[in-house]
């Protein structure tokens, strides 16, 4: 709701203000991250759906206030929500820093220390995560997917847009669970392996105490080329890692996707919230969840899309690339439709965030644990998709193997042998650890 109070928070912000204070209940300019949902008493379904929603949008909003220059995974809260400057989780520690080839103790939280390779420019190693992100293609023998393939979908399972250039993924992770991993040494996947157990984070998010809970994040950038207006987007330089050819080229990327979890009081099954930028791609209704392959009606809101050609109404829906399409644009169609709900609250948040480039961002759903005391969680919706980051695997299969963030991350297993025995507390991350050797 744009009441009085969060319409003061805007221009406030807006002014240059430190941050306001989160209203509980509603969506606020504020680089608080929330620590855990507020559900009002005796809240039925909707209401319950509807708070989760609200702490998506508060996390992406807290998440994305301008980093400090000085703390990583902090906000510097002397500039306003719309400064500009690396946001908060941009200076979470990165999955190549946590999780080291060859492995090597990380270094401690505020330390950077992302793999770049020789070959890159002084500039990607001098600035991290300050100017310029280096994202790149290392890793591709890892067990679990290396940073631009989908998951489950194999070797070809990256996402090519409509200029035939690859989106670009990203796996962070704020102190509190990076903590966990070092305190624990579970950086070392013999380490893992001599626990023979299951790892779970601990659930510290917290209204009582005040206290922020593990985050993940997955975020995706597109390169920002042709037809692209660079002007709706977050952006910023990168470097991109090409690997083979043992090049960095120099782009501007711009955010298009934006995957969450956190571990909570109320949901130690952690929270799912998924994001995108209003130009991905269009929908397609209805969704028929019994019968995920019925002809859907595509919605073409818009002339053009970063993913989808609405010229083009006979290409194959969400194609997985063949060696013979490799460069080919995918056209991608977003099956689980936004609900009526969401919408509006994304209606809220985007007038609250106007006249920034997040106003071009939209939640898609938050999943949640319904029943936390079942190990599983009973994850609702059932179903949740992000057409950037799982488009081959959105509502067409079934949930509990991979159309949903909890059903496909309750798979996840630690590196323990026999491979697959001990359950990853939904976190894939673990599999990247490799053994030390003896010591
Ligand atoms: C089909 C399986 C699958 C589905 C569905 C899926 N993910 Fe993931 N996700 C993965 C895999 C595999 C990784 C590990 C990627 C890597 O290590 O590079 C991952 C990584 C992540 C991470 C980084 C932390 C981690 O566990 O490694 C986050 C956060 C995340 N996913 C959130 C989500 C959300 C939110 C959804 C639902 C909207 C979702 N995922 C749906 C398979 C899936």
């Amino acid at each position: 709701m744009l009441t009085k109070e969060l319409a003061a928070a805007l221009i406030g912000a807006a002014l240059g203000c430190a941050t306001t204070a989160a209203v509980a209940g509603d969506i606020a300019i504020s680089a608080q991250i929330p620590y855990d949902v507020t559900i009002p008493p005796n809240a039925d379904s909707a209401t319950v759906q509807k708070a989760y929603n609200v702490f998506s949008w508060n996390l992406f909003i807290a998440a994305n206030w301008v980093a400090s220059p000085t703390m990583r995974g902090e906000a510097d809260t002397s500039k306003p929500f719309s400064g500009s400057g690396a946001r908060v989780w941009e200076t979470y520690k990165d999955t190549s820093e946590v999780f080291t080839t060859p492995p090597t103790r990380p270094t401690s939280w505020n330390q950077w220390s992302e793999a770049v390779p020789a070959y890159c420019p002084a500039d990607a190693k001098a600035d991290q995560g300050q100017r310029t992100a280096v994202l790149s293609e290392i890793g591709k023998q890892d067990p679990v997917i290396d940073g631009t393939v989908q998951p489950m979908s194999g070797k070809l399972g990256y996402l090519v847009d409509q200029n035939g250039e690859r989106v670009w993924i990203d796996v962070r992770m704020n102190k509190p669970a990076f903590d966990f991993i070092y305190d624990n040494k579970y950086y070392d996947a013999n380490v893992q392996n001599a626990a023979q157990k299951t790892l779970l984070f601990p659930n510290s998010g917290d209204n009582a105490t005040r206290t922020v809970g593990p985050i993940n994040v997955k975020p995706a950038w597109k390169v920002m080329g042709k037809g692209d207006d660079p002007s709706t987007f977050y952006t910023r330089d990168a470097y991109l890692v090409d690997a083979p050819a043992q090049k960095c080229r120099k782009v501007q990327v711009g955010l298009v996707a934006f995957h969450y979890t956190v571990k909570t009081t109320s949901a130690k099954q952690w929270i799912w919230g998924t994001f995108e930028h209003k130009s991905n791609a269009p929908s397609c209704a209805p969704w028929d969840y019994d019968n995920p392959k019925a002809t859907c009606r595509i919605d073409w809101k818009q002339s053009r899309y970063s993913f989808a050609d609405p010229n083009c109404p006979d290409c194959a829906m969400n194609a997985l690339p063949t060696p013979a399409t490799a460069q080919k644009p995918v056209q991608v169609v977003r099956i689980i439709p936004i609900p009526p709900e969401v919408q509006a609250l994304n209606q809220e948040a985007a007038a609250l965030l106007k006249g920034t480039v997040w106003e071009n961002y939209e939640l898609l759903n938050t999943q949640f644990p319904a029943d936390p005391s079942q190990l599983y969680g009973n994850p609702w919706p059932t179903a949740l998709a992000n057409a950037a980051l799982e488009t081959y695997n959105q509502g067409t299969t079934p949930w509990d193997q991979t159309s949903s963030c909890l059903g496909c991350h309750f798979l996840a297993p630690t590196t323990a042998q026999p491979y697959g025995n001990y359950f990853a507390d939904f976190v894939f991350q673990f599999a990247h650890a490799k053994p030390f050797p003896p010591q």
